[in-house]
C-alpha cells in the first residue's frame, strides 16, 4: 500500500513538473482582452437596445498594423501633428493647417497636397503626420522616398527578381493616400518620369489623393525649379492633382535638442535677415572667374 502511495506521488510529481517544463516553453498565456474576451467586438446599450461595437483592442492592432504597412522610415513613425512645434511664422502656421485640415478630411475627395520648401522645415514631419492620422481613422496609405521607389522599380529589370515592376505600380496606384517625399533630389531619367506619371495619372483619374514632398520651387518660372529635375509632364499632373503649400521656417536640425518656440522663431529671423542681406561683392574674383572684358 505504502509503495502504491510512493508510486502514485511520485507520479503526480512527474505530471506537475512536465506540466510546468511545457508551460515555461509556451510562455505566459497570451493576454485576453477582458473587454471583449479576444472577439474585437463589445455590445454596448444605446437608445434602450443593445449595438455591438468594435474593441479598442481590436481598433489599436488595426492601426498598428496599417502604420506598420505604410512604411514610414523610423525616424518619422511617431511624427504627428500633436508633437510638431508650431512658432510665430505665418508660412508654417498655413502649411500646418492645410496639413492638419487635409488629415482632419481625408477620404473625403479632395485635392493631394504638394508640400515644398527647404530643408529641415518638417516637410516629411507632415507627410507622416499625415499618414498616422489616416491610420488611426483606419485608412491605410503609403509612403516612399521617391529615389528609393525608382531604385527599387528598376531592380525588378534583373533577371533574379521575383517581384514585377507592374506588382509595385499596382501597389503604388492603389493605395488609398500615397506619400511622395523627396520628389526632385535627384534628376529625373525620361524612364523615371514616365514611371512617375504612369502612378499619378491612374490615382488622379480614379480620384486617390497623393501627397508630395520637394526642397525646389514648384513654379516653372522660378530659377532651379522642380520642372528641371522631374520634367514639364509631371510637373504639369502635380499641379492639377495638388494644392501647392509652399512654405519656409527655420531648419529645425540646426536647432538643437527639443527647441522651443523662441528657439525656432529666432533660428527662423536670422535666416530671414540673412536671405534679405545682398551677399557682400567679392573684392576679387577668383582666377578661374574672371570675366572676359565687356561681359560685366
Ligand atoms: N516644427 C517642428 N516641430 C517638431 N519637429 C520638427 C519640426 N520641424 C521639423 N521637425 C523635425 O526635424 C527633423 C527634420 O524635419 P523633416 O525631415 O520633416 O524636414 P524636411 O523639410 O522634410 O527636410 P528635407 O527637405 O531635408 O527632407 C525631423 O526629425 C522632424 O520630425
Ligand atoms: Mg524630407
Ligand atoms: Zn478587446
Amino acid at each position: 500500500m505504502n509503495s502504491f502511495k510512493h508510486t502514485r506521488e511520485n507520479l503526480d510529481e512527474r505530471i506537475r513538473r512536465l506540466r510546468d517544463a511545457t508551460a515555461a516553453t509556451r510562455g505566459p498565456a497570451p493576454d485576453v482582452c477582458g473587454d471583449c474576451q479576444g472577439t474585437g467586438w463589445t455590445v454596448r446599450k444605446e437608445n434602450g437596445s443593445n449595438r455591438a461595437h468594435r474593441c479598442e483592442c481590436w481598433i489599436r492592432e488595426k492601426t498598428g498594423k496599417l502604420k506598420q504597412r505604410a512604411g514610414i522610415p523610423r525616424r518619422y513613425t511617431r511624427c504627428t501633428f500633436d508633437n510638431f512645434t508650431v512658432y510665430p511664422n505665418e508660412d508654417i502656421e498655413r502649411a500646418f493647417r492645410r496639413s492638419r485640415d487635409f488629415a482632419a478630411t481625408f477620404p473625403v475627395r479632395q485635392n493631394g497636397l504638394l508640400l515644398a520648401g527647404p530643408s529641415g522645415i518638417g516637410k516629411t514631419h507632415m507627410a507622416a503626420a499625415i499618414l498616422n492620422e489616416c491610420a488611426d481613422k483606419g485608412i491605410g496609405g503609403l509612403y516612399c522616398e521617391t529615389a528609393a521607389l525608382l531604385t527599387e522599380l528598376r531592380s525588378t529589370y534583373d533577371k533574379d527578381s521575383r517581384t514585377q515592376e507592374t506588382d509595385i505600380l499596382r501597389r503604388l496606384a492603389n493605395a488609398d493616400l500615397l506619400v511622395l517625399d523627396d520628389l526632385g533630389a535627384d534628376h529625373l531619367t525620361r524612364w523615371g518620369q514616365d514611371m512617375l506619371h504612369t502612378v499619378l495619372n491612374t490615382r488622379y483619374n480614379q480620384d486617390r489623393a497623393t501627397v508630395c514632398t520637394t526642397r525646389l520651387p514648384p513654379s516653372p518660372h522660378e530659377r532651379d525649379s522642380l520642372l528641371f529635375e522631374i520634367g514639364g509632364r509631371l510637373l504639369s499632373i502635380l499641379h492639377q492633382m495638388c494644392d501647392i503649400v509652399e512654405f519656409d521656417g527655420a531648419d529645425y536640425r540646426h536647432a538643437g535638442n527639443h527647441p522651443g518656440t523662441d528657439t525656432l522663431q529666432q533660428l527662423w529671423r536670422a535666416r530671414k535677415r540673412q536671405a534679405s542681406t545682398p551677399a557682400p561683392r567679392a573684392r576679387f574674383a577668383p582666377p578661374g572667374e574672371q570675366r572676359p572684358a565687356g561681359t560685366a
